[in-house]
């Protein structure tokens, strides 16, 4: 009897320490944490790395049960790391640890797809009535697509939510036999197996277990455990850089959409499933990625051969190196030299909201294409308000016009809300046959047309809010519909006001293309000033994001909304997104012209080359006509032709990156193969295509050094563009190269003109570049005062 409670003491001690502890400190205290040692040395089997990583994983568990379970992945091929489930604690002694370079914690809902509130950028009924022949179409031209033979050698990686693989964006009918030097994989899963990969479609993975880890097993309803996307966006920016041209892709009313074609068309895909759908979360505004997944996906891209990486997947906020998988992801894909181009984020307008400004990535914001989709509104007293839609419609008369907020049902309490024609606000009685003005603040924009429909309207007018101001989005609604600005929508509600039977009719539209002033900015497209180093300018480029028409899943509607059953082969979307998959594009092309060529001069041959002037010859400017800076649109807009020539090149090595990197965050350097100098390593000391100088208090002189790519016997002269208070004085102001491939360095002596005080936070902006009479060479500066 006296030996039972002991006995049972003794149990439930055994109990509590030995499996109720461990669960507790893996449940309330563990976390995701990456532990990254820097490169490979090439001296281990893939096995040996794994037993390496375990065994720093023993040195901090209980036992080799935890250490196992704990491991989510070990980077073998370019990466030397792990990602693990660790205590704060753990974490902290393998920090301490001398072979280990880095630490970082990965957070829940830390990164996402660049899509502008997906939800809101709603796409098109059925296949319109439009033909929308694309920017790729008109820019490239054959000649640069035949001198690049489409990229047929080429290989791009997209990691994203994934593929719809029927797609006929995704045929590989005509081309060649497989790469030789491909080693990638066709993974199978859910709904997916190698019948699905072909001579395009390459290779296909997926990785979630750092997703499982926080959700719990995949909800294979929500999302697929496979490559395939049930989400439409990494289809979407895949056939963007790659898709296949398809022509007369025809609407259901036998209109032709004109060809719809990737930038690269005969490149070959590799996609990297690495976003998912957050469970409890509606398909618009779920949607996540790990940066333990994206780092597996990194390292196999690396090691299955990938040419070109396109990563529309960004942060909140700017985030630093020493936290940012992708930054890190990235460095090792310069490492073996492919191009990486990230989204800029959409975190815009506000400034220094940037995603992924690390120097070794092509960061891309976004802008308008010089295509509109012009729908007018004529009110009954003749006045005619501009209006954009891509939905297909014929209401050629005047109907009866209302406010949603005078036509609501007793219940909708009388705020500013009731104008918003949200779910079931609207009286069927006073809207039937009308068309009714609605105002976008909450619910979605095709949400509202659908209530109205629902109530029997005849076609509805959305309205900007304050906050949206002139930039309006073309969506396909489900009644006829325009888009109108907000002055617009103010110049309605008066006219509704002073008039007893207001009337309006609805303009069916027309695609307008060359449009100007092309392109604009998009509002939504991330600034800088660079937060993580105000010493490198970012973005670097500005490329298509807004009404971007390319492929989309079957498994979702345009609009994702789920009382939208409509199915579609090809959707608008907007974003930074959309904008990083064209330069992936033209970064396959120049990498197909000039194999030779390293991933920084790719990269600076796309920055030097672009276009800061729109179509009517005036600096880029926002929706409002408002003048941008290279804080919005990095050297401007993307110009393939001009990118495939650019006469002279700034190249950097991975040494270069690996220096700033390592000396500029204070990672280790385990191998102590990189002596930091003792002076701080500036982000203006890096060989780039771009010079910013933030805290300029006295004369700095900054080194370059330019590859001569174009012709022998070639002779440039610099140009400068002063930034305002600052002299700038380049040596030698000449350079001659008689030869392809010859180097030559000069100087940027910076000056503040002394009798100019400044605002510390304010950026003067200029530009410097060489011209040898055919190439212009251009490089955005900016400079801050201390
Ligand atoms: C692969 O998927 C296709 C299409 O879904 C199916 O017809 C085929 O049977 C599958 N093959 C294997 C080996 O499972
Ligand atoms: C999976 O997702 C579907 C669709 O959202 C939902 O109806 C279902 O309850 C989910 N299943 C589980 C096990 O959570
Ligand atoms: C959206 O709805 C919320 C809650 O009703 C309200 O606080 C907010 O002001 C609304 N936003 C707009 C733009 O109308
Ligand atoms: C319309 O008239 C009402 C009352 O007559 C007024 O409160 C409202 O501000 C007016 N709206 C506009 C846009 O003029
Ligand atoms: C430049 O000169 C080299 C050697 O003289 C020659 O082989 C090469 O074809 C020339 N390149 C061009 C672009 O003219
Ligand atoms: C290059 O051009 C400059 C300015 O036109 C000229 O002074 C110089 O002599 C040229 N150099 C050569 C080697 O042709
Ligand atoms: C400095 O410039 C910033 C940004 O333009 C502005 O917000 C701030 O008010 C200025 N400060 C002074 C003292 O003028």
């Amino acid at each position: 009897m006296r030996r039972e409670p002991a006995f049972f003491l003794f149990f439930f001690l055994f109990f509590f320490l030995f499996l109720f502890f461990p669960l507790l400190a893996s449940c309330e205290n563990s976390q995701v944490f990456i532990v990254y040692f820097g490169e490979h040395k090439g001296d281990k089997l893939l096995h040996e790395i794994e037993d390496s990583h375990h065994s720093y994983l023993l040195s901090v568990k209980e036992s080799e049960e935890d250490a196992r379970a704990s491991l989510l992945y070990s980077y073998k091929h370019s990466i030397n790391g792990f990602a693990a489930v660790l205590t704060q604690d753990e974490a902290s002694k393998l920090s301490e640890m001398d072979e280990v370079a880095l630490v970082f914690r990965s957070d829940s809902n830390k990164y996402s797809l660049q899509t502008t509130r997906s939800w809101e950028f709603l796409g098109l009924e059925d296949h319109m009535g439009h033909q929308a022949l694309d920017w790729k179409n008109r820019q490239l031209g054959d000649g640069l697509w035949q001198r690049a033979k489409y990229g047929r050698e080429v290989i791009v990686g997209i990691l994203d939510t994934g593929l719809w693989p029927e797609s006929e964006s995704f045929s590989d009918e005509g081309m060649g036999p497989m790469p030789k030097t491909w080693k990638g994989i066709c993974q199978t899963g859910q709904g997916f197996n190698s019948s699905h990969c072909n001579r395009k479609l390459i290779g296909a993975r997926y990785y979630l277990k750092g997703y499982e880890q926080r959700y719990g097993p995949l909800n294979t309803t929500l999302d697929s455990r496979s490559p395939r996307d049930l989400d439409g966006h990494g289809t979407h920016t895949a056939s963007t850089a790659v898709g296949r041209s398809v022509p007369k892709v025809s609407a259901l009313g036998g209109f032709g959409l004109g060809t719809v074609s990737g930038g690269a068309p005969l490149a070959r895909l590799a996609v990297y499933k690495v976003c998912w759908a957050i469970p409890g979360k509606s398909k618009v505004e779920g949607n996540t990625c790990f940066e333990e997944d994206m780092l597996a996906a990194f390292d196999d891209a690396i090691a299955d051969g990938v040419h070109v990486l396109s990563v529309s997947i960004g942060t909140q906020s700017p985030i630093p190196y020493t936290q940012d998988g992708i930054a890190v992801g990235a460095f090792h894909a310069a490492k073996n030299n492919i191009v990486v181009a990230c989204a800029a984020g959409n975190a815009g307008p506000t400034p220094s909201t940037l995603s992924n400004p690390a120097p070794w990535i092509i960061t891309v914001g976004a802008s308008s294409l010089d295509r509109r989709f012009i729908s007018p509104v004529i009110l009954g007293n003749g006045e005619r308000l501009e209006g954009e839609t891509v939905t297909p419609h014929n209401l050629r008369d005047y109907y009866p016009l209302v406010y949603a907020g005078d036509v609501v049902t007793p219940d909708v309490p009388n705020t500013p809300i009731a104008g918003q024609c949200l779910l079931g606000s609207l009286s069927p009685k006073k809207v039937k046959g009308k068309i009714v003005l609605c105002l976008r603040g909450n619910g979605t924009r095709v949400g509202k047309g659908m209530e109205v429909k629902r109530a029997g309207g005849a076609g509805f007018i959305l309205g900007n809010s304050a906050a949206n101001g002139a930039e309006l989005v073309a969506d396909a609604h489900v009644l006829p519909a325009t888009s109108v600005s907000w002055i617009s929508a103010q110049k309605i509600l008066q006219y509704i006001n002073s008039t007893s039977n207001p009337t309006a009719m609805l303009i069916p539209a027309k695609t307008v293309l060359q449009s100007r002033p092309a392109p604009f900015m998009a509002s939504f497209t991330s600034r800088g000033p660079n937060p993580i180093d105000p010493n490198i300018l970012k973005p670097d480029i500005t490329a298509p994001g807004l009404d971007i028409l390319a492929a989309w899943t079957g498994a979702d509607s345009p609009s994702k909304l789920e009382s939208d059953n409509r199915r579609v082969e090809y959707n608008f979307e907007s974003g930074t997104s959309m904008a990083c998959p064209h330069v992936a594009a033209v970064a396959a092309l120049l990498r197909a012209i000039h194999p030779s060529w390293s991933a920084a001069a790719i990269r600076s041959a796309i920055i030097t080359t672009a276009n800061p002037v729109n179509n009517m010859g005036l600096p880029i400017a926002d929706t409002a006509a408002k003048k941008e800076t290279p804080f919005a649109f990095g050297s401007g807009h993307l110009s393939p032709q001009k990118a495939s020539d650019p006469g002279l090149v700034y190249d950097a090595s991975y040494k270069d990156y690996a220096m700033y990197f390592l000396c500029r965050t204070g990672v280790k350097d385990p191998d102590k193969k990189y002596k930091c100098p003792r002076k701080a390593v500036a982000g203006y000391d890096l060989n780039s295509p771009s010079l910013q100088v933030s805290g300029l208090n006295r004369i700095i002189t900054v080194k370059r050094t330019v590859t001569n790519v174009g012709l022998n016997n070639s002779n440039y002269t610099s140009y400068i563009t002063e930034p305002s208070g600052y002299s700038i004085k380049i040596t030698p102001s000449t350079l001659f190269f008689d030869r392809v491939g010859q180097k030559k360095r000069f100087t940027i002596r910076i000056e503040p003109k002394t009798q100019t005080t400044h605002n510390t936070s304010e950026y003067s902006f200029g530009w410097y570049g060489w011209s040898d009479g055919v190439h212009t060479v251009r490089s955005p500066t900016a400079i801050s005062p201390a």
